[in-house]
């Protein structure tokens, strides 16, 4: 192959090689299905050390371009959609600072290589939210124009930074109807839960502070920490939520400056901290003096089992802030979500929150604020929690008909997700190409891992988008795929 590469350049090596194949592919003048040729010989061909091009490869195959099939070498994915090049990371035409350690955001989703299949009825179980065929669009729009009626220009001017005050008690009634007494002085609306997690790491860590995950994680943390060139420190999940130990151990070896943690039906494992546990943790943030930042993404979707109390419920020292939102038991176009907090603390993130976007949607606030307090909201829940319980279980069903016994789950007790682990030695992000080419698509294991600690054997279905008709399809699919992959 021949590889203009510009050895005086401040691109680095790999990137000049990850760009051009790019560009190839997206352009298609490398075909779908082109084998690459192997790094060895790659190398060897351009004066370069193997470790060089093998880089260059792994770019291209975190986004999504080529895979490798195991013993048979390195190819271009079937069927990529060409994206408009000016969008890649490594067009060399723009001036330099364009490219400074940008990651590519070019890479297909799930959903974009399911649709690239043109199977006729694709199916994804990639998704990260709930059904958007259950959005109460109807209701909504109603509220929208009973608030607009009610406080005209007051809905459209700029809102109070820390969030609207009767939103803000509405919140703290419902959480302290759950266990957690808080003042609704101690809420702050964000915009999405996403802008809390932001504003909290932004304001407690700087560049090249340690960050602790539990793994697999939400790959939306991943993405934000690195985005703030955090360091990110890793301890695995077992089936009762972050190992303890394990964390104890890293907090003796590192200078980790926050815990990131979703103790209840965890993104993308399902999986709940035991309260012993939840009881640990606290007293090792207690002991290390780490923060810890809770996310409760999808805490009110319960299916069964009783509740366990979140970790700022157990906290009476300040050491948790907590994050919630109403993207996923609501709709997550409304970009609500809430921080709460307590000590010194607040004050900090209000003014951060403020110095941000000045403040979250004061008509959106409004609308959400009308719709919880006239009890659609919790009638919303509980008709959600219904039909997901129903969805669960079929997913499950469907699961232990359709797929072999080495593949291995724990039944999740609420939230969106259900986890798998293929036997050892397969791999997820192998089987994803072939399950979208039999027309289903689920979130790759990969996505969930900081880059050091990758394990590519799990994935992520999404149990509540789907009927359970179309379910039994999907998990009947996928099993195809796995058997091609084998
Ligand atoms: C675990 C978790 N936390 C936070 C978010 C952010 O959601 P939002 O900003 O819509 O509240 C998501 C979205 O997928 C998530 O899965």
């Amino acid at each position: 192959m021949r590889l203009p590469l510009d050895r005086h350049s401040d691109i680095p090596l790999y990137r000049q090689i990850e760009g051009f194949l790019r560009q190839g592919i997206l352009s298609g003048s490398f075909a779908p299905e082109t084998r690459l040729p192997a790094t060895r010989t790659l190398a060897r061909d351009l004066g370069l050390n193997r470790l060089t091009v093998e880089t260059a490869y792994a770019e291209l195959q975190a986004d999504g371009l080529i895979y490798t099939r195991s013993g048979s070498g390195t190819y271009v994915l079937p069927r990529f959609q060409p994206a408009p090049v000016a969008h890649t990371s490594s067009d060399l035409a723009w001036p330099r600072w364009h490219h400074a350690e940008m990651r590519s955001v070019s890479a297909p989703t799930p959903d974009e290589l399911l649709a690239a299949a043109r199977q006729p009825h694709p199916l994804s179980l990639a998704n990260g939210t709930g059904d958007p065929h259950l959005f109460p669009v109807k209701d909504f729009h109603k509220i929208m124009q009973t608030v607009i009626r009610r406080d005209g220009i007051a809905a459209l001017e700029y809102g109070d930074p820390r969030g609207y005050a009767p939103l803000r008690r509405t919140i703290a009634h419902v959480l302290t109807s759950q266990g957690m007494a808080v003042h609704p002085d101690q809420i702050l609306i964000t915009s999405g839960s996403q802008q809390g997690l932001a504003l909290v790491s932004q304001l407690l860590l700087k560049p090249g502070d340690e960050v602790l995950v539990e793994t697999p994680t939400y790959a939306g943390a991943l993405d934000l920490f690195r985005a703030l060139n955090l360091s990110i420190v890793s301890v695995p999940l077992d089936a009762q939520g972050l190992q303890i130990e394990r964390l104890e151990q890293r907090l003796q070896q590192r200078l980790i400056k926050l815990i990131y943690t979703m103790p209840t039906f965890q993104n993308p494992t399902g999986s709940c901290l035991s309260t012993p546990r939840r009881r640990q943790l606290l007293a090792l943030a207690d002991r290390y003096n780490v923060p810890i930042l809770e996310d409760d993404f999808v805490g009110d979707l319960r299916y069964e089992g009783r509740a366990q109390p979140a970790l700022k419920a157990l906290d009476p020292g300040g050491h948790v802030i907590y994050a919630s939102t109403f993207s996923k038991m609501l709709m997550p176009g409304l970009r609500v979500g809430f921080l709460v907090a307590t000590g010194p603390i607040y004050d900090r993130l209000v003014n951060f929150k403020r110095a941000s976007d000045l403040a979250t949607s004061n008509l959106i606030q409004r609308a959400v604020e009308a719709y919880v307090t006239i009890g659609r909201y919790q009638a919303h829940l509980r008709r959600s929690c219904q039909i997901y319980r129903q969805r669960r279980d079929a997913m499950l069903t469907s699961i232990k008909r359709q797929l072999p016994a080495s593949v291995q789950f724990n039944p999740p007790h609420g939230g969106l997700f259900v986890w798998l682990r293929l036997p050892a030695g397969l791999s997820s992000s192998e089987l994803l190409p072939l399950a979208c080419e039999a027309g289903v698509a689920f979130a790759p294991g990969r996505d969930f891992f900081p880059a050091d600690s990758v394990e590519d054997n799990g994935l992520r279905l999404n149990f509540a988008t789907q009927q359970p008709a179309d379910i039994e399809e999907a998990i009947k699919r996928l099993g195809i795929a796995l058997r091609r992959l084998r």
